[in-house]
């Protein structure tokens, strides 16, 4: 390759954090050993048997480009879906775009609403948190303004903090409940003062629910589309996680019509609809329930092998309410990599809260999603090294 100019929005992509991490992890496997792995979120549970089978029967044939907009029936699905989770009534027409998984619309929304020459060049995200709506932003030419987030304050932003001048510039605010690396959860009136505030400012509100349906408490999280105005708001959601679906790629944008109606515009150009046969087992996922409950089961037994040796060892778990994510305090003056290191010495895998953004130090993220007797050995492994650490 000799002459190629590459974009700022390329040169300014960075490696992604756990790919060190995961080096490291081959080099152990390597070496014969079997960590478990705890670090990056993707399920090893089983894809339930009639999802996989719905998407094996709607194999064709012969095979045609999906249309941008997905299946209609599709969307019927998710809007029906949505009326039984949130109690709101969305348009599967003009209030439904699926998307390939969450990451890609999480990424590219930047894309249909930043405009630095215009001013417009600022996105508002939490951190810690999930890389891709800063990493989205910087692509598309913005800048990235960090709202942390701490255990103090329920792992919330404090929006009284975001001065005018900054909601001037700002395109988007991002919002992750329940949230990715904490598991805080937020209440729906936190929901609505930042869509109220949004509005105010002409800021699009999206809010990234991919975990909304990992909660462990007796009431299920709240989710954007239960507002009763939803102009300038959107609200994303996935299969990945809640039907241990995360090689399908199948999602959903939901919420103010105006901003669909531009996806949908933009979207045949990039060709990023689910495969039609993956469309129709999602289908068959958004319209079960039965199958979640026993996911939820699935992970809140883990959690309780790991909370149990956790508090054993007087190990703090801050928010940690729902998500597959716990949100371990690291103990001592060590730094979240230190300890992520030294764990991995002990075949555990953990994600370095610093992996979040500096505002993750001091804990580790703990993705339970190996299986229930993998996550009973890690108990006793860390058993074993937390009473060495606090001998
Ligand atoms: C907060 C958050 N949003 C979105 C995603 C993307 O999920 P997917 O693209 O599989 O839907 C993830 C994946 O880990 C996540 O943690």
């Amino acid at each position: 390759m000799t002459g190629i100019h590459f974009s700022p929005g390329m040169r300014g992509v960075e490696a992604y954090p756990f790919e060190d991490l995961d080096r490291r992890v081959a080099a152990a496997r390597e070496q014969g050993r079997t960590p478990i792995d705890f670090g990056v979120g993707d399920p090893r549970e089983e894809t339930p048997l009639f999802i996989r089978d719905a998407l094996v029967s709607a194999i064709e044939p012969t095979s045609s480009y999906p249309r941008a907009a997905g299946l209609p029936e599709l969307r019927v699905a998710i809007a029906g879906w949505v009326a039984r989770r949130f109690g709101a009534s969305v348009d599967p027409d003009a209030e439904i775009q699926p998307t390939l998984g969450s990451k890609e619309i999480v990424f590219s929304l930047a894309q249909l609403l930043l405009d630095p020459a215009a001013g417009k060049d600022l996105v508002l995200a939490t951190a810690p948190g999930y890389p891709i709506p800063e990493r989205g932003a910087r692509f598309a030419g913005g800048d990235v303004v960090r709202l942390a987030l701490t255990e103090e304050r329920g792992f919330l932003p404090e929006l009284d903090t975001v001065g005018d001048d900054t909601w001037a510039r700002a395109s988007i605010l991002w919002l992750n409940y329940p949230n990715n690396p904490t598991g805080a959860v937020a209440p729906l009136t936190f929901l609505e003062e930042a869509a109220a505030r949004c509005r105010t400012h002409g800021v699009l509100l999206a809010s990234d629910e991919a975990y909304s349906e990992l909660w462990f408490g007796g009431v299920p999280p709240p989710g954007v589309l239960q507002i009763a105005d939803r102009t300038n708001v959107l609200a994303i959601n996935t299969l990945s996680k809640r039907s241990s679906m995360t090689g399908y790629r199948s999602g959903f944008v939901a919420g103010d019509p105006g901003v669909i109606a531009s996806l949908r515009r933009l979207r045949p150009a990039s060709g990023v609809t689910p495969q039609t046969f993956v469309q129709r087992a999602s289908v068959a996922a958004w319209e079960d329930e039965a199958h979640v409950q026993d996911t939820r089961a699935r992970y809140a037994a883990k959690r309780r092998v790991l909370l149990d040796v956790f508090a054993r060892h007087g190990v703090r778990v801050a928010g940690s309410e729902a998500t597959f994510y716990l949100w371990v305090a690291v103990p001592g003056d060590r730094s979240s990599l230190e300890w992520a290191l030294e764990l991995l010495e002990h075949d555990l895998v953990v994600a370095p809260g610093s992996f979040f953004g500096p505002e993750g130090e001091g804990f580790v993220r703990m993705a339970m999603v190996p299986t229930q007797d993998r996550c009973e050995r890690a108990a006793e492994v860390l058993d074993g090294v937390l009473a060495e650490v606090h001998a």
